[in-house]
């Protein structure tokens, strides 16, 4: 039997960049990916394929809807949907492959096959040509995450889908529901309503993206309405019925009245839960929560010592990027480093037009925590690139300690807003104050500079406003 000194079950973000890490430490390293292509659900089925959609219905939509302003008229402009969903499979394939050679570059040892805990430090792999074993000394279980169904409605594959299906529909439906306000019901009602849908969309809450501020969240609204999306807000569905081939869905008002909707197609887009079934958890001891989230320590470890768990399997924001930070934190820990993520400062974005953006609190969140706020706020269309590109919509909003001026949040609602936030994310690693992005010199003209001056707002001293 192979021995290793650390093994990662999952190949997803979380899983492939662990086991670089560790590799880079000088641990003998394996990944254990069930599913023929590496990259987990991100790269084949998530992040990766619906913004090569965004991109290509961007394009479609700007050149129906928004270049006569710039004076460029096209007439004909066509759409081939199996062309824009090649492409967007040559870039999933491309990112794939290039991790089984990063997996080469680094020593890597791949296994493809559904792994199992056999016991505290063995895995069986069951792949196409049977079951192997194998020993290792660290384990990292890097599963991910799998969509929620709703119990009255569902996946049917076909008219009751779920994210997976609505990246690879072969044709525009006509009416899409969606189901669900979050990050996927957006993208993907965006994406289909650029290029030509018409797009419902159900939720439960009163405000779209609810972990959003709420003034970005309803302004936001506002421009996906501008683009034909429908919004049923604070609704709740009651049911779904096949009506030969189309779907009736039925739900109440805020007010309790009763309504039907009826479409081709429905995405349920309702969150995503922990996926940690047949992994052998039970055979070891490994406990999980009532949200079927595993238990781990302030070190991702697990009850079981040198079994990890990380990402989408463990407590926190299911994003890419929060499981790489925990990935490589447990490659180091377990190389003798500190390893370590910062959870006050994780960007999360949603990539519609315009782009949201966030990291830390919004004010009301700084609030309950006690802190008294300040603000500071800046529109993009006191910002001439923004206008330059014809994208005056949105503002950024700093969330800042009134005592200390310490950046507790920021917020954007913007062109590029998912770059903006980077810099944001930078201050507040540092634990900038306003003061210090207010005093940095940002180039002119560029959408960053909006941040600038929502830093200098917060001192009521912004230049543009
Ligand atoms: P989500 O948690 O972001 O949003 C789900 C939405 O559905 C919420 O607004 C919720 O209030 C609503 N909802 C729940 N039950 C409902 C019901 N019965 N009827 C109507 N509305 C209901 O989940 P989503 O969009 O499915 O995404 C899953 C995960 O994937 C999230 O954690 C998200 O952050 C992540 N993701 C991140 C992306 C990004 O970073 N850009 C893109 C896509 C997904």
């Amino acid at each position: 039997m192979e021995s290793f000194d650390y093994a990662v079950i999952g190949a997803g973000p979380g899983g492939y960049v662990s086991a670089i890490r560790a590799a880079q430490l000088g641990l003998k390293t394996a990944l254990i990916e069930k599913n023929e292509r590496l990259g987990g659900t991100c790269l084949n089925i998530g992040c990766i394929p619906s913004k090569a959609l965004l991109e290509s219905s961007e394009h479609y939509h700007t050149v129906n809807h928004a270049l006569n302003d710039h004076g460029i008229s096209v007439q004909g402009a066509t759409l081939d949907v199996a062309t824009m969903m090649n492409r967007k499979q040559k870039v999933v394939m491309t990112l794939t492959d290039g991790i089984v050679q990063l997996m080469k570059k680094n020593k890597v040892t791949v296994f493809h096959g559904a792994g199992k805990l056999t016991s505290e430090d063995t895995i069986a792999i069951e792949g196409e040509n049977g079951t192997e074993e194998i020993k290792a000394a660290n384990i990292c279980i890097a599963t991910g995450s799998v969509p929620v169904e709703l119990p009255f409605m569902k996946f049917n594959g076909s008219t009751i889908v779920s994210s997976t299906e609505a990246l690879s529909f072969d044709k525009v439906p006509e009416h899409l529901i969606v189901i669900g306000a979050g990050a996927i019901g957006l993208e993907m009602g965006s994406v289909w309503a650029r290029l030509g849908a018409k797009v419902t969309v159900i939720e439960m809450l009163p405000q779209i993206v609810p972990f959003a501020e709420k003034q970005l969240a309803s302004a936001l609204q506002k421009s996906l309405q501008a683009i034909g999306m429908e919004f049923h807000l604070g609704a709740k569905v009651t049911g779904a019925e096949d009506l030969d081939g189309k779907v009736k869905v039925s739900f109440t008002d805020k007010k309790s009245a009763e309504h039907e909707v009826v479409g081709d197609v429905v995405l349920v887009a309702v969150g995503r839960k922990p996926y940690s079934e047949n992994v052998g958890l039970e055979t070891v001891g490994i406990q999980r929560n009532d949200r079927g989230q595993v238990n781990v320590d302030d070190h991702w470890r697990t009850g079981v010592g040198n079994i990890y768990a990380i990402g989408d399997i463990v407590d926190g924001p299911m994003l890419a990027h929060k499981a790489e930070e925990e990935g490589v934190a447990v490659a180091e820990i377990i190389a003798g480093k500190p390893g370590h993520v910062n959870y006050d400062v994780i960007p999360n974005v949603v990539y519609t037009e315009p782009e949201l953006a966030q990291v830390g609190l919004t004010t009301a969140q700084a609030k309950e925590k006690g802190f008294e706020v300040a603000e500071g706020k800046f529109y993009f269309r006191g910002n001439g690139r923004a206008l330059s590109m014809e994208a005056g919509d949105g503002l950024v909003k700093i969330v800042a300690d009134q005592n200390t001026d310490k950046v507790l949040g920021v917020h954007i609602l913007g062109p590029r807003a998912s770059e903006l936030i980077a810099e944001a994310a930078v201050a507040m690693e540092f634990s900038a104050s306003s003061e210090d992005i207010a005093r940095t010199c940002h180039a002119h003209p560029t959408l960053s500079e909006a941040v600038k001056e929502a830093a200098l707002a917060v001192d009521k001293r912004s230049i543009h406003s």
